[in-house]
């Protein structure tokens, strides 16, 4: 019986490139997203590296959508190893315009999205007593940034969410692991300007990998954030507008 994944943001950057390195390693891959042509070229792609893909396209804020998706996949291929909550979007905060869509979406798709799917598979991996998800966060979750101060907060929301979930989930044997990516070259961050230390997003899925693998609660990379994150949390805002003014 091959190992199973499921996948949602798999058409693109760190999602589609966790689909790839899990292909190689031959394992059953469930991808998730939007767009149902994309995600037909990174099913093909992944079978030439190995692995057998499903395609399951949804958005992650419909709750059924995502609930039918992880039961389908499980009906398949018998069982669910792992689970990646990585769908998530990007978007600045208008507040000086007053207004909220492009704040609603971001913490919905960032929030509930996180919930409705990590929600589908507890269900099969506390059936199985085995299991281990991945929340995809980022190092912005550790301080309000300007502009993004919803995005923010959307992963600072999923970290909490996850060390309070881990209480619940470690009795039945599944492992939730918060991950923090620093920043990795995909299409999410194509028009940001000053980006310290970049990371290409194969290495990027090999290290996310290597955290699940390891057990670990909770990752930061590239390595050189995990020095920053204590000062961040603590330099003066002054500092922190000058560098997103580069
Ligand atoms: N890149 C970075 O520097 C960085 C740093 C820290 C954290 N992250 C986090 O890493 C995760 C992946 O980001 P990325 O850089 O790989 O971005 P990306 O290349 O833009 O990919 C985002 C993925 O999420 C999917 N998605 C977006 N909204 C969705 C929705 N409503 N329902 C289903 N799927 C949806 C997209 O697919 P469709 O459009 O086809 O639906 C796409 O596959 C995100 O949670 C992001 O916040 C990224």
């Amino acid at each position: 019986m091959s190992k199973t994944v499921f996948i949602t943001g798999a058409s693109s950057g760190i999602g589609e490139y966790l689909a790839y390195a899990y292909a190689k390693r031959g394992y059953s891959i469930g991808l998730f997203a939007r767009r149902t042509d994309v995600l037909e070229e990174v099913k093909t792609k992944c079978e030439s590296l190995g692995g057998s893909a499903i395609i399951f396209s949804g958005d992650v804020t419909d709750e059924a959508k995502v609930v039918t998706s992880i039961n389908n996949f499980v009906e398949n291929f018998g069982h669910i190893d792992i689970l990646y909550a990585n769908a998530g979007i990007g978007a600045a905060d208008p507040i000086w315009k007053g207004e909220t869509k492009d704040v609603h979406r971001v913490l919905n798709i960032n929030i509930n999205g996180v919930v409705n799917t990590v929600f589908a598979a507890t269900p099969h991996m506390v059936k199985q007593k085995s299991g281990k998800i991945a929340v995809i966060s980022s190092v912005a979750g550790f301080r309000g940034l300007p502009r993004h101060g919803a995005y923010s907060g959307s992963k600072a929301a999923v970290r909490t969410m996850a060390d309070g979930w881990r209480y619940d989930l470690t009795p039945n044997n599944i492992q939730i692991t918060t991950i923090h990516p620093g920043f990795i070259k995909t299409p999410m961050v194509d028009n940001n300007g000053f980006m310290p230390f970049l990371m290409d997003v194969d290495i990027a899925a090999e290290k996310i990998i290597n955290a699940m693998e390891s057990g670990k609660k909770s990752y930061i990379f590239p390595w050189q954030w995990r020095l920053v994150i204590p000062f961040f949390k603590i330099v003066p805002d002054a500092l922190i507008n000058a560098v997103y003014k580069r």
